[in-house]
């Protein structure tokens, strides 16, 4: 979704078009924002806290000494001011947007934006004469001057059966702009990613297994991050604590073996295949039907699993093919090595001295490039490497 994790406060205020941003802020969630309302007391004669609230899914921040929320003890223009991508004022009365422009903070709204660093968006919504007068147009240009974006008034019916300029625009044009300012770029619009996640389990008998440390998270990361841009995400992942993310087609696997058959079976389909489980690279060659016994000696024969990363290097075609690789030395020469040998695109290097990446929501990572390009990182949140994993590889 577009403006999936997005932080949006909307600022209503006294005008009869307070009606119209109910409508926008059941756009802005269906696009996946989270939106915070703040009003002012006029605006409460026009539309109710109880509506927006509602619809926002979030209680409504209308009066400055009367604490809201779960958080009660927060200071709440400044904690939404913080945290929000962008603040919306719309509709933005004649009053409103002189205030801002003064630089007066004496109800939740103009308190919010004098605390912000985000983008402000004002949507004025008044009659023409209100609008044309050279004191507003002043403060306008004051603000304009002071980084605040506007969009409209537009021209039509006015209330009072006037027409003129003045009407605050369509709440579809507001989120167009909104979208145009904050949203997650759709860059991966139409194409289909495969993303593998988790370790592998190769059971030794009913109750034990081989396996690794790894939490999954960085796949899961990718999976999301590709959805959120666009794509048509397929998921295929061993054992993991993570919560199904929405919007993916999700596999669950156990065994390396199982790993192959659903990656095998996804495969021709994608465009963009990224490699991320960490598959077992043994595993027993027997599999004991009944649970060994402590005093039983245990004599494990083991055997390599089926290399899916370089079978999927051989049937490539025109796909992309990410891989990751985990060294505790040698970590470039290893990595370079291994994108060649399985003929990949990018391979993403990450050392383990100094560096514990199983389980940890961040990493350090080296992207190296098939044309030899190495870059490194600092230490990142796994959704950031997500991010920057597919801003490398976009088609
Ligand atoms: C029915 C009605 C409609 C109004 N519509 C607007 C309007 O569209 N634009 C505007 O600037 N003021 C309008 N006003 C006047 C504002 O409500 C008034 O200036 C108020 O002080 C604005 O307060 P606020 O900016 O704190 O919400 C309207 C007033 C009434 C009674």
């Amino acid at each position: 979704m577009i403006l999936k994790g997005k932080e949006i406060v909307l600022g209503v205020t006294g005008s009869i078009a307070c009606y119209k941003s109910v409508d926008l802020v059941s756009r802005l969630r269906k696009l996946g924002a989270n939106v915070n309302v703040i009003m002012t007391g006029n605006a409460t004669e026009f539309v109710s806290v109880i509506t927006f609230q509602t619809i926002s899914c979030n209680s409504v921040y209308a009066d400055m000494f009367k604490p809201i929320g779960i958080r009660e003890h927060e200071i709440k223009h400044i904690s939404l001011a913080k945290r929000a991508d962008i603040i919306i004022v719309a509709p933005a009365t004649a009053n409103i947007i002189s205030k801002l422009a003064w630089g007066i903070a004496d109800d939740p709204l103009s308190a919010t934006v004098l605390a912000c660093r985000c983008t402000i968006l004002v949507a004025p919504a008044m009659n023409e004469s209100m609008y044309r007068n050279p004191i507003l147009q002043e403060n306008i240009r004051k603000l304009k001057k002071r980084g605040f974006r506007f969009i409209g008034p537009a021209s039509g019916n006015l209330a009072c059966d006037e027409e003129g300029e003045g009407r605050m625009v369509e709440p579809e044009e507001i989120v167009e702009e909104i979208v145009a300012l904050i949203g997650v770029k759709q860059d991966l619009e139409g194409k289909k990613i495969l993303v593998t996640a988790g370790p592998t389990r190769e059971f030794i008998d009913p109750v034990r297994y081989i396996s690794n440390p790894s939490s999954g998270k960085m796949g899961f990361a990718l999976a999301q991050e590709a959805r959120d841009r666009g794509g048509k995400v397929v998921l295929i992942s061993g054992p993991t604590n993570l919560a199904l993310p929405d919007g993916v087609k999700f596999m669950q696997v156990l065994s390396a073996e199982e790993m192959e058959k659903e990656v095998l079976h996804h495969f021709d389909d994608s465009d963009i295949v990224i490699m991320s489980a960490a598959v077992s690279d043994w595993k027993p060659s027997v599999r004991v039907k009944e649970k060994i016994k402590m005093k039983d000696e245990l004599n494990l024969r083991i055997e390599s699993t089926s290399d899916i990363l370089a079978e999927l290097g051989k049937r490539k075609g025109k796909r992309i093919l990410v891989g990751f690789a985990l060294e505790t030395e040698n970590l470039i020469k290893n990595a370079k090595e291994k994108l060649k040998e399985k003929n990949l695109d990018l391979i993403v290097a990450n050392k383990i001295k100094g560096n514990y990446p199983f389980g940890s929501d961040t990493n350090k990572v080296v992207f190296i490039e098939r044309n030899g390009k190495v870059t490194s990182f600092p230490k990142l949140h796994k959704s950031e490497i997500a991010r920057r994993i597919l801003d490398r590889i976009k088609p």
